[in-house]
């Protein structure tokens, strides 16, 4: 069987992590590609990957470039690039410099990848997806943004904490916007099966529901210099595989959604069945008034962004 073929581009924290990552799992072979100011840097992340395939025993094949045809005709690409946010910068303060950015890589990934499936990272996510899909053309359904699979896994790190059990054992849903309003929904949080709320108290519950949606500012605040990378590499790469081997994970991820929910044109984290067509189907959960409510505050706060891009005609 051909191997399949993954595209990351921008080979800072997250990219070059990611294709460490997927390299790792053997998920295909991987080329990271960064701007040419930065020449050489990829190639070396790249063999210096592909150089470690010896010692974890993979055969992927990892190459950095700075030429956008050796990720021609890749199975998925994964778009990290862009400037991530320093201390006492919100998501929001990276919207013009990132789209910018997000829209010039996707005119060449849309050319040189038609048929890719496209998995965006850059912040603020969910304008970047759409800017992604607008500046692709590409079909919904193959225009996937990243947010809340990470924003879950903080959630489930402090929940296993807090209770003093396996994080395997945790189960977690983060729905909304990737940002400050994002909506962590306690009633699917679960621990072996059983509802959260008869674990832990309701001050537990409503402080890591804090923690959790700060839980990117709190690493920057950390770093200095930076956002995270290990987590968010990690998601991607889950949302990778369930792609590449057809898994049908239901995983929140942000998905312009066209009524559902309520909420129209539009990227606002869902829960979806990832599968190899994409996003193969949104699930629709049954939400209480009082998370709808939340839900459609974090979707007017992405429509700001997207509004913002809409008046500066970077998208239509
Ligand atoms: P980084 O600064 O380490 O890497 C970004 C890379 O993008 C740099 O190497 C830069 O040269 C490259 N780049 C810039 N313009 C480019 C272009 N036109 N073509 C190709 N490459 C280009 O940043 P890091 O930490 O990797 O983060 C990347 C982005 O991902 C940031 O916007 C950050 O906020 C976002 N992020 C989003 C997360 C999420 O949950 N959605 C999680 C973590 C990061
Ligand atoms: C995070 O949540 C930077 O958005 C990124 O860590």
């Amino acid at each position: 069987m051909a191997r399949k073929k993954i595209s990351v581009i921008g080979a800072g924290n997250v990219g070059a992590t990611l294709a460490q990552r997927l390299a790792e799992k053997e998920l295909g072979n991987v080329v990271v590609l960064d701007i040419p100011i930065t020449e050489g840097m990829p190639a070396g992340k790249g063999l210096d990957i592909l150089q470690s395939g010896p010692i974890y025993g993979y055969d992927s094949q990892v190459k950095g470039t700075i030429d956008y045809s050796d990720t021609a005709n890749s199975d998925v690409v994964v778009i990290t690039a862009g400037i991530p946010r320093k201390p006492g910068m919100s998501r929001d303060d990276l919207l013009n410099t990132n789209a910018a950015i997000v829209k010039a890589v996707t005119e060449q990934v849309a050319r040189t990848s038609p048929n890719a499936i496209l998995i965006v990272v850059s912040n603020p996510l969910d304008a970047m997806c759409y800017v992604a899909l607008k500046v692709s053309g590409f079909p919904k359904h193959r225009v996937i943004g990243m947010a809340g699979v990470l924003d879950s896994a903080r959630m489930a790190t402090f929940i296993a904490e807090a209770a003093q059990v396996s994080v395997e054992d945790v189960q977690t849903m983060v729905l909304g916007g990737h940002g400050d309003t994002m909506v962590p929904i306690i009633r699917y949080c679960t621990i072996a099966g059983v509802p959260i709320a008869e674990i832990l108290k309701k001050e537990q519950m409503d402080a890591i529901v804090k923690r959790t949606a700060e839980g990117g500012a709190e690493i920057v605040k950390l770093l200095k210099t930076g956002s995270a990378f290990y987590a968010p590499s990690a998601s991607v790469g889950a949302m990778v595989e369930a792609i590449l081997k057809d898994k049908k994970r239901i995983l929140p991820c942000a998905v312009f959604l066209q009524g559902e929910y309520g909420i129209k044109d539009l990227f606002v984290g869902v829960p979806v069945k990832l599968g190899e067509r994409g996003i193969e189907q949104i699930i629709q959960l049954n939400l209480t008034v009082e998370e709808r409510i939340a839900l459609q505050k974090s979707a007017d706060s992405v429509k700001e962004l997207t509004e913002i891009l809409r008046r500066q005609q970077v998208v239509s």
